[in-house]
């Protein structure tokens, strides 16, 4: 399918979509670095610049739509989230294109904060706002563990099929993996991918290795019971990789499971399910954070492959 995307960020959500057969034509975000980072490993066709800057003419056409509108506003990791916050309404950007172009089918990303905002009355103004320009929609939470990446990362996709297209495509995608443990009776899947299973082949930061953004974190361990601040059990998927703020104005960074140090930028990508030889552009703070923004490229590409390839757009 030839695919736009907005919001791209680093293009996690997109590589997922070309690694199952897709082509994206057309790209955007804000975020210089991120876009840099875009460019070295997914190609020339982002634009950086403000979406809301950008008149629909500018943009191709295509079959589908794919992005992750920003989620700061909704996000359960935000504590001081509100209905108001400025960053919640970006999602009109993706609905006023949507709107113009009309392909066959979008698929947008969020936190699950989504779901809760404003006792869940956001989440059916925004089902809503895409129905009402004509399309079926249906959306669903996933944990990225299930589909084999070492995390529990839970997103929730939009999916959206303008009315009068005939063609069924089978969303949600279906679990490769489940949890197991001693009390599991029936494992129908394959076992959730432990973060130390994930990373027993990276070499230690502080080792000789060829790896790049692979710097050890300066950051001192604390074990108090917050996010980022808890002890990592290496048998089970890594919590959700966050870019929430520190207080000193970088970035919350897990633990590696040995408990010993933090993670890596590059070990941080691992979990994320990037392959070992995408890179990032920028310095340390801004690499953790476009890679805990991303979308898993393995999750989205289960859902790609939910998309045939060879979908003639009429
Ligand atoms: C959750 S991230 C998306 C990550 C992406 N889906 C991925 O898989 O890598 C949201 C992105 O929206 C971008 N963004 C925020 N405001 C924007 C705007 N006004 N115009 C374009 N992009 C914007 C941010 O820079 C950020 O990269």
């Amino acid at each position: 399918m030839k695919i736009v995307s907005l919001f791209s960020g680093i293009g996690g959500f997109d590589l997922g979509f070309t690694q199952a057969g897709h082509q994206i034509i057309w790209a955007n975000d804000i975020w210089k670095e991120a876009t840099e980072t875009y460019k070295k490993n997914l190609g020339n066709h982002i634009v950086c610049q403000d979406i809301k800057d950008i008149e629909t003419s500018e943009i191709p056409n295509c079959d589908l739509i794919i992005g992750g509108f920003p989620c700061q506003g909704f996000s359960l990791a935000n504590q001081k989230r509100n209905e108001q916050d400025e960053r919640n309404f970006l999602y009109l950007e993706f609905v006023r294109i949507l709107k113009d172009k009309k392909p066959p089918f979008f698929l947008a990303e969020n936190v699950k904060g989504i779901l809760s905002l404003g006792k869940g009355t956001v989440f059916q103004m925004i089902v809503n706002d895409f129905a009402s320009i004509g399309y079926e929609v249906k959306y669903a939470l996933l944990n990225a563990a299930d589909y084999g990446v070492p995390q529990t990362r839970e997103r929730v996709f939009i999916f959206g099929k303008r009315l009068d297209v005939k063609i069924e495509i089978n969303f949600p995608p279906k679990p490769t993996h489940q949890k197991i443990n001693e009390n599991t009776l029936l494992a129908r899947l394959q076992k959730w991918v432990g973060v130390g299973e994930a990373l027993k082949n990276i070499p230690e930061p502080t080792e000789e290795h060829n790896l790049k953004n692979h710097e050890p974190s300066k950051y001192k361990l604390r074990f108090n019971g917050y996010i980022g601040h808890r002890v990592i059990n290496p048998l089970l998927p890594c919590p959700t990789i966050t870019s929430r703020g520190d207080e000193k104005g970088g970035v919350v960074v897990h633990h590696h499971p040995n408990n010993e140090r933090r993670l890596s930028a590059r070990e941080a990508a691992i979990i994320q399910s990037f392959p070992i030889d995408f890179e990032f552009v920028g310095a340390k703070t801004s690499v953790y954070r476009q890679v805990s923004n991303a979308v898993p490229p393995q999750l989205a590409n289960a859902i790609a492959k939910l998309f045939p390839t060879n979908y003639e757009n009429t």
